[in-house]
This record gives C-alpha cells, structure tokens and sequence, in this order.
C-alpha cells in the first residue's frame, strides 16, 4: 500500500506547495476540517486563472469576478486584493508554472453542520494549489480541434456565480469523455446555454461571432469578456444572443473559451462536422487577438 496523507496519494502531488488558511504546506499535507462548509454543502466559490508563461491571464478580471460571486454568496474577500495577488504569485513561483493553471477556493469556512448561513460567519477557508500544463497539449487542441456532444442543462438557476456545486457539469463532461469528445455543451429551451466547462460560440454565415448573453443561465467567462473587447477593437462583429442546436450545425465554425484554453475550435458536434470540419479562419483570428491581448497586459505589468 503506497502511504497515503489524508487520503491523498503521496506520490501523485498536484504542485509541491499548496496555500491553506495563511500558510504555504507541502501539497500532500494540505487539508481542511471535515465540517467545512465547502464539504458539507459546497458553499463554496471558486476560480480559475491560466497561467502563460510564468504570468497569470487575466488576473484583474477573475478577481473581478471572485469579487461578485462572494457578493451574491454574503461572503466577504479573504483578503484584499493585493494581498491575494502576491500569495497567487509565490505560489505559481514556489510550484514552478510555465505553463498551467492556479485554483483558488473560498469557503464560507467550518461550523457545526446547519443549513443556514451562520449569523456570526466563521472564518472563510481559503484554498490554493497551482499545478503544470502542458503547453504542447494545449496548442496541440487549438491547432486540430476538438469534439463536443450535447446534453440536457441539468444544473441549477444561479449559473452566474461560480460555486463549487458542480455535479451537473460533471456528469456532462465525463458524458462527453465517454463518447470519445472533450466537451459537453449544455442545451435548455433548444438553445445551447454553455459547455460543461468552458463558454460556446459560433461563427455564422455573415461572420459574426455569437455567444450566449449573460444572464443567471450561463457562467460570466472571463476569456469571453477579453475577447469580445479584444474583438470590437478589432472591428469583428460579435453578437450576444442564445444560439440553437441547428444554428450551431449549420455555423461556418464553433469554438470554446476557457482560461486554461483560450479559444479551441469546435469541429464536430455530436458526431456531426462543423463548417468543413476542420478549425477555422475566424477562430484563428480569435486565438491570435486573444495572445496579443494576453502579451500586450503581461508586458505592462511592473513585476
Ligand atoms: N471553467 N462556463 C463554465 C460553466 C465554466 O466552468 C467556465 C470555466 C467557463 C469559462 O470561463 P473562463 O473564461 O472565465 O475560464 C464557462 C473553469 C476553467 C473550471 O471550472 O475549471
């Protein structure tokens, strides 16, 4: 039996160092209560940020983020800011990220077991690992493309705030593992809402690109929000608007957004090609506004 450290295999670390409540821990050691509240009922909130060459993508807009989905949660920030933007760093240096993906968890904390919010809260559990991914992967998929399926939008109503109360969207993404496809988009109504994990969009006969507009039923990426500036600089159309099953068929292209994806072509949907099956020029032209955005925020910064 290879020793375990609460439940954790030692020797499948995800990052060497973990930040928990104030302290930087081996990954292995890292562990919270078990009445967390973030266990007990995932009240929890949670982000997501790429990491691109040592530097985090779009760090503002996730805090701006973070910031929202505490506010719709009455939870507080667990620090400001600033102190959280170094803590981010030194975790990204002491795990070494070139390439890959920091996570950060706030819970509301542990407490005996009870539905409601405490009155007086206990203090926020704050939860960090950053781990490698490899950049070969992820341009390896934005170069050929992926697969995605459909499936029925099962969650709940208050998409807009990312929580950790993610069962829905798992069931969806291991759906679409299954089927051989690396996403599920998410379908309510006859439009399509979301991928399980990422943003949707197409390009449509006039080339514009379509995306969902933001509401309670889908998550605000952030990706999205920097591409669509990134977009009407450069003059492309963009309309928000929810999309239909058939409209994603019959687009000239589709393509997902995620922090640690940035725009990946979608070239089949549910066994079907997209346009002519291959990623497109339109989504090139997204992924490269989206890289000079990206190195143009990272040469401004200071440090
Ligand atoms: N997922 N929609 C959903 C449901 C998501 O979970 C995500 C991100 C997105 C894209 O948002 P952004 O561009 O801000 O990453 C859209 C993250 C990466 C995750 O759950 O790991």
């Amino acid at each position: 039996m290879p020793q375990t450290f609460h439940g954790w295999p030692h020797r499948t670390p995800t990052g060497r160092a973990a930040y928990v409540n104030g302290a930087y821990v081996p990954h292995a050691h890292a562990q919270v209560h078990i009445e967390d509240r973030g266990l007990q009922f995932s009240d929890a909130i949670y982000e997501v940020w790429g990491v691109s060459n040592g530097g985090l993508l779009d760090e503002e807009e996730h805090f701006d983020r973070l910031e929202r989905s505490l506010r719709e949660m009455q939870m507080a920030m667990p620090m400001s800011r600033g102190a959280l933007k170094f803590v981010l760093r030194e975790l990204v240096r002491r795990n070494r990220v070139d390439n890959g993906i920091l996570y950060m968890q706030v819970t509301r904390g542990a407490v005996r077991r009870d539905h409601a919010i405490p009155k007086s809260p206990p203090r926020p559990s704050l939860i960090l690992t950053a781990r490698r991914i490899s950049a070969r992967t992820v341009e390896g998929r934005r170069k050929t493309g992926v697969r995605v399926i459909t499936r029925p939008d099962e969650r709940w109503a208050r998409r807009d705030i990312k929580s950790t109360s993610l069962l829905a969207n798992i069931l969806a993404k291991t759906a679409a593992r299954d089927a051989g496809a690396f996403e599920a988009w998410l379908i309510e109504d006859g439009y399509v809402t979301e991928g399980s994990s990422t943003t949707a969009w197409i390009v449509d006969a006039e080339g514009r690109l379509v995306t969902r507009d933001l509401s309670n039923a889908v998550l605000p990426g952030v990706t999205r929000r920097v591409i669509m500036q990134a977009a009407a600089e450069a003059q492309m159309p963009v309309v928000e608007r929810p999309f239909t099953l058939a409209e994603a068929l019959a687009a000239r292209e589709a393509f997902i957004t995620a922090a640690t994806l940035g725009a990946t072509p979608v070239v089949e949907i549910d066994g079907k090609p997209v346009g002519e099956g291959k990623p497109g020029a339109v989504g090139r032209r997204v992924q490269e506004l989206y890289a000079a955005e990206s190195a143009r925020k990272a040469s401004g910064k200071a440090d």
